[in-house]
């Protein structure tokens, strides 16, 4: 069958990278002569009442795309096979499927992580042609080495917890700095190491409060030039106390059944303030990490993926997710089944990097 239109979205929380994915799609598709249609906000893009505003997306129109942060067609948390209408979840596949049809839409593109990766395996499932493109800055996607996002997020946090070190140790508190990643640490870990953190907190391992009362002696303890030192913690939101919860915003729960989190950063804030001599300050980076123009990693793996996307759906491969294996920005891409990838977190390799008793990075020791 001779592909002539296809479709592309965006679904789940945005990132850094996207749009330059989407270049790529239009950029292999325009070669070809076939027309690229973005279904706005994405899987609810594809409900009746929404699918009859889709944008035309052509080289002209996407050319400067891959400096933009964000996604230029729009996101949404929406599960169609899992809707919640009047308290109720409403199966509304059939229509998006439908609406698929309706476009003319001979394949679709579909960019997200786990939650948007796990509609579409289902669609294709259902018959679909569909590829998928990894994003996610919680890097924590099945099947892939690298998401769209991660290192723009990574610079973003970054930035921040560094500026935050600076009034901690003008006036020597412990700074707790929350960072995003869900249930996976590679984010708050990896932004932590770069900011020389003291203590870094992540899903994969509980803490004990009194483990880093005594962490943190060392950084607050006197120095040559200052009575008292300063302290750095980079907390995931996932992390949470032996025996313990992670901390959520509040019960809300999005169509996917993802609980809200938020709120480690104040509550071991104020437990710090509380029980021991130091005074404390937190601060939540929340969605900025998810800001700015993409990182050049970002820029160049989201038109090398979204190459990849359109390359597959041409050659009449789908049911597929574009996969990168090795390190950014040179790392092998290929495919993984669709089926694969969804309900798997993968989470940090604490074995490999997380010392259990520092709560930091552990020495790497080579054999
Ligand atoms: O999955 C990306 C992410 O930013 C997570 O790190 C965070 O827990 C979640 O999305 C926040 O969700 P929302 O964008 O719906 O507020």
């Amino acid at each position: 069958m001779g592909i002539k239109k296809v479709g592309v979205l965006t679904g789940g929380g945005d990132a850094p990278g996207l749009n330059a994915a989407i270049k790529g799609v239009v950029w292999m598709a325009s070669e070809s002569g076939v027309e690229v249609t973005g279904i706005l906000d994405g899987w609810q893009g594809l409900l009746d009442g929404f699918c009859d505003e889709t944008l035309k997306l052509d080289y002209a129109a996407v050319r400067t795309w891959d400096r933009d942060g964000g996604t230029n067609i729009g996101s949404s948390r929406t599960n169609p096979f899992s809707l919640k209408e009047g308290g109720k979840s409403v199966d509304r596949s059939a229509e998006v499927v439908r609406n698929i049809r309706k476009l003319g839409l001979d394949a679709l593109v579909a960019m997200g992580g786990e939650d948007t990766i796990g509609v579409a395996a289902k669609l294709s499932g259902l018959g679909v042609p569909v590829v998928g493109v990894p994003k996610t800055i919680d890097k924590d996607l099945a099947g892939t080495d690298y998401t769209l996002g991660f290192d723009t997020a990574l610079r973003n946090a970054l930035e921040i917890i560094e500026k935050s070190a600076v009034p901690a140790s003008s006036h020597h508190w412990i700074q707790v700095v929350e960072v995003m990643g869900r249930h996976a640490g590679h984010l708050a870990f990896w932004s932590g190491v770069a900011a020389g953190a003291h203590i870094i907190l992540i899903p994969e391992v509980p803490f004990d409060f009194d483990r880093i009362k005594k962490l943190l002696e060392k950084p607050m303890a006197r120095t040559e030039r200052f009575r008292q030192g300063y302290a750095l913690i980079v907390a995931s939101e996932g992390a949470a106390p032996k025996g313990g919860d992670m901390y959520t915003a509040d019960g809300a729960k999005d169509s996917f059944g993802h609980v809200k989190l938020g709120g480690i950063g104040a509550a071991l804030s104020k437990w710090i303030a509380s029980n021991t001599k130091w005074d404390s300050r937190s601060v939540a980076l929340g969605h900025p990490q998810r800001g700015g123009q993409p990182s050049p990693i970002d820029r160049a793996m989201g038109l090398a993926m979204g190459t990849a996307a359109m390359n597959c759906i041409l050659k009449g491969r789908t049911g597929l997710m574009i996969s990168a294996k090795g390190i950014v920005p040179t790392p092998s891409l290929g495919t993984v089944p669709l089926k694969d990838v969804g309900g798997k977190v993968v989470n940090l390799d604490v074995a490999k990097y997380y010392d259990e008793e520092r709560y930091n990075l552990k020495p790497q020791v080579l054999s």
